[in-house]
């Protein structure tokens, strides 16, 4: 019988990916993935170290495993991603429990790691060079110096290089959308960040390669492609005396038959140029969608923060976004209660979600980080509970505004990729129950169902979700829906007669 495995994932896209790829290796080794803990021999945690808060949450469902593991003989736990890379052995000794400590350059091990666990009953570790404690040295072999015990900055790189194995489609779930990994890394600082300590150093991938798993997704059936990175739009490689940059990845998936749509996350301000901006607006395939995070309303925390930009090059950018690609969405990240932020900078931060009317933000409590540059340069002095006011009032903010702009979009018919069905799919949920603020016009009729009617859904080119009914059978089509009610995060539409 193969030993059945689970995977948990918490973090970015880049770790939903890595979730994927990992189960594609454990599969090809002979592995049998198992949808619940409760069935499974192997179980994975692929982690997150951007906030205090997501380590705290693997330690606890860690702990939580303890007894399971001395029930279950020949059980394995293995954590693995950025919070195995940054805490190292030091998860071991949180945990004793757990069997394989991964990081995310060496995902390729996994296979091997599990076998060995198995085989041997040794914990096994495997995790990158520290990036952060060489950072700010230029060591090299022939110049012998202290600093030269410290790795080599290629020797840094290359332990950071995750594999790209070929696409397993029965590890992705969804047959028609994809993410498809363009860089590894950061090389932003950041001062609150710990990514570019766990994840390493910026690399941008071969066009060629990027293209090879694009058609094999394509020929996998997948209609829509999100390139991912922590800032996409830093993309470079150079090819002879060719340089690619993001827009020259847009313009050859143009020709990639069988892809629909492109998008991509997360593009860093600064690098948001015209040229970018105008063939997002030209090449038919690439979204309206850009998700550009800000972090702060103020100049003084930006410099703080480290994000060389100021809030006037924010705006302009905003405006650009506007002129250039009328109708796009845009989405940004705030962190509240970052070092210092006092009261007049955070009305800033207030003053700018007001001005973006964005479609949606993510905002964030400030975490300290130990090892960033801000843990060692300033004080976490704003309160939790300035923290929690702030963050709370922030969203409020931003909750009327995505209502409103979702609003707007009533009456309106826009093209839905069919991705699924809902979570309650056979159940015709009444919304006005269960979502508080909805605004509606036009009720649908609430006529009992045909049977092979459920919830599908699926997003508009600009990102909003959008729920309506239909048969099971329109799944992976691209389909015309009128949308006829709508909340902060939803619209729900109707199928066009014809297609119904
Ligand atoms: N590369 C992306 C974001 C990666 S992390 C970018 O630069 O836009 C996702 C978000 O987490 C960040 O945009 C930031 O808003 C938030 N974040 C990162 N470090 C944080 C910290 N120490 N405390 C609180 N939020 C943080
Ligand atoms: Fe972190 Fe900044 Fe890099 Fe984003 S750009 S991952 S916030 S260091
Ligand atoms: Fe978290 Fe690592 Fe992503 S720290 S946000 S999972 S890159």
């Amino acid at each position: 019988m193969p030993l059945k495995f689970h995977i948990e994932t918490v973090g970015c896209q880049m770790n939903v990916l890595d979730s994927e790829l990992a189960m594609a290796g454990l599969i090809a080794a002979g592995y049998q993935p198992v949808s619940a803990k409760r069935y499974a021999d192997i179980v994975l945690f692929n982690t997150c170290s951007v906030r205090q808060h997501a380590e705290d949450k693997i330690y606890s469902a860690l702990g939580r495993l303890k007894h399971w593991k001395e029930q279950k003989p020949g059980a394995i736990i293995g954590v693995m991603g950025c919070m195995a890379q940054n805490d190292k052995e030091a998860v071991f000794k949180r945990a004793p429990h757990v069997d394989i400590v991964l990081g995310p350059g060496q995902l390729a091990q996994l296979p091997d790691l599990v076998k060995a666990v198995e085989q041997n009953r040794e914990r096994q570790i495997a995790v990158s060079l520290d990036r952060i404690s060489s950072k700010n040295t230029n060591p090299s072999p022939l110049t012998p110096s202290p600093s030269s015990l410290l790795p080599h900055p290629s020797a840094i790189k290359d332990s950071f290089r995750q594999f790209n194995p070929q696409r397993l489609l029965r590890a992705r779930g969804n047959p028609h959308q994809a993410m498809v990994r363009i860089m590894f890394g950061c090389d932003k600082f950041c001062s609150y960040c710990i990514v570019p300590g766990v994840r390493g150093p910026e690399q941008s991938r071969p066009p060629h390669e990027i293209e090879a798993e694009i058609c094999q997704l394509a020929d996998q059936g997948c209609l829509e492609v999100t390139l991912i990175g922590q800032t996409v739009n830093s993309y470079r490689y150079k090819q002879g005396e060719r340089i690619w940059r993001l827009q020259d990845l847009f313009a050859m998936i143009e020709n990639i038959d069988g892809i629909r749509r492109v998008r991509f996350v997360t593009s860093f301000p600064r690098g948001m140029t015209d040229d970018l901006l105008q063939a997002i607006r030209d090449l038919p395939k690439v979204m309206p969608f850009v998700h550009v995070p800000a972090q702060s309303g103020s100049n003084a925390v930006l410099k703080r923060m480290k994000r060389h930009y100021s809030v006037e090059e924010y705006r302009d950018l905003l405006d650009r976004i506007d002129a250039t690609i009328p109708g796009a969405a845009v989405t940004s990240d705030f962190i509240v209660g970052f070092c210092g932020e006092t009261d007049d900078e955070y009305r800033q931060t207030v003053d700018l979600v007001k001005y973006g009317r964005f479609k949606n933000c993510f905002i964030f409590k400030y975490s300290e980080r130990p090892g960033t540059t801000a843990a060692e340069l300033f004080n976490d002095d704003v309160s939790e509970a300035v923290k929690k006011r702030r963050n709370n009032e922030l969203l409020a903010i931003q909750n009327a505004i995505s209502l409103e702009l979702n609003a707007a979009m009533i009456g309106q018919t826009v093209e839905i990729l069919v991705e699924g069905t809902s979570k309650n799919a056979t159940k015709r949920q009444n919304t006005e129950q269960t979502t508080p603020d909805l605004v509606q016009i036009d009720l649908p009729e609430n006529t009992p169902l045909p049977c092979d009617t459920v919830q599908l859904t699926g997003h508009t080119p600009c990102d909003r979700i959008v729920v309506f009914d239909g048969s099971p059978s329109l799944v992976g089509q691209i389909l015309p829906i009128k949308i006829v009610q709508a909340a902060p995060f939803t619209l729900f539409g109707e199928l066009s007669e014809t297609q119904s």
